[in-house]
């Protein structure tokens, strides 16, 4: 049954979109970014990351763009964060939400974030009770649950434990990470299936980038799969500084087209979608890689 059923979709250009760009968006036109968002229906959004400025210096000025942000009862902004630090740091700056990053990978998550896979965990478990106490919800993302760029496959039975882990932690929501867009349809059923296997409270979300070309077949078999959590960013803008070759996520006007073809509702409107990914070209001052924003709707009406 597709027609009316609701994807949600979680957008994450104003923190991996803007992250590993070369532009350097100031703090109101990162806030201008998100009020285009919200304005083209975006009511979820991951707004920026509490890491180490030295890590991550596009993200420094997260505090200041929480703080100057519009709040309304509709919209959800989500903080990421990795370690203790940044989970205080989001809950200071009135994040809606955490979004906790795992890491599936031992390299990666040694580059990335200074831990291994069981330490991410660990770190989850001892931050957990900070953000329900504080009465936010949480959630998390295993990054690099499809492969790690220096260590290449990443075991599926790596991915099913940390699931089982966030599940004992009392997270609300899990996500697969495919960081380094090496996923194929195939791969994200058989995870998916395994994950539910270890974490079956858990409701999932999938995120994934385009860089081998797999993205929108992969939202297409999460969705197939029974997945209505989907992380995109306007104009297809994005990657992670510590993942080499990484590029964008799927973007969202094209996972929106998509979904708005086969009969799903997403809650947004396509056309101000295309209109935020256009603007944002200029803004950033490059061209973005989404299809949408070249080619336009179908049909024209
Ligand atoms: N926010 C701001 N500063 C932080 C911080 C945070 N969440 N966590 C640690 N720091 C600072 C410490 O205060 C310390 O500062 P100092 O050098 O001035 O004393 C420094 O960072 C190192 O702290 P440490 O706890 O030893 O962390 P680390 O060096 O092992 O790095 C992370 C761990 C998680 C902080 C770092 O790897 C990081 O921020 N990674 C982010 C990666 C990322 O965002 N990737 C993309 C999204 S997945
Ligand atoms: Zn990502």
């Amino acid at each position: 049954m597709i027609m009316g059923r609701r994807i949600h979709i979680v957008e994450v250009g104003p923190r991996d979109g803007l992250q590993n760009d070369p532009a350097n968006l100031s703090v109101a036109q990162k806030l201008e970014f998100i009020a285009r968002l919200e304005a083209a229906g975006v009511t979820r959004m991951e707004s920026g990351s509490f890491v180490s400025p030295k890590a991550v210096p596009k993200m420094a000025d997260s505090p200041a763009v929480f703080a100057g942000l519009v709040r309304n009862a509709r919209t959800k902004h989500i903080a990421l964060a990795l370690n203790e630090t940044g989970v205080r740091r989001a809950i200071e700056a009135k994040a809606d939400e955490i979004n906790f990053v795992l890491v599936a990978g031992e390299t990666f998550g040694r580059k990335n974030q200074g831990m291994s896979p069981q330490e991410s965990a660990d770190m989850l478990a001892k931050c957990a009770p900070l953000v329900h106490e504080a009465g936010l919800p949480l959630s998390a993302t295993i990054s690099v649950a499809f492969g790690d760029p220096y260590d290449g496959d990443v075991d599926i039975g790596v991915v099913g434990n940390l699931a089982a882990q966030a599940q004992r932690a009392g997270i609300a929501e899990l996500a697969l990470g495919d960081t380094i867009g090496a996923a194929t349809p195939w791969d994200v059923r058989q995870r998916i299936e395994r994950v539910r296997m270890e974490a079956p409270d858990v409701p999932l979300r999938m995120h994934f980038h385009d860089t081998r070309g797999a993205g929108l077949a992969n939202v297409f078999a999460a969705v197939q799969a029974g997945v209505d959590v989907i992380d995109s960013s306007c104009g297809g803008i994005g990657g992670c500084p510590f993942a080499p070759g990484a590029t964008g996520n799927v973007a969202t006007e094209d996972v929106v087209w998509m979904l708005h073809r086969a009969g799903f509702d997403t809650g947004i409107d396509l056309e101000r979608m295309i209109e935020t990914a256009r603007w944002l070209e200029r803004a950033l001052d490059h061209r973005v890689s989404s299809a949408l924003s070249r080619a336009g709707t179908f049909p024209r009406v």
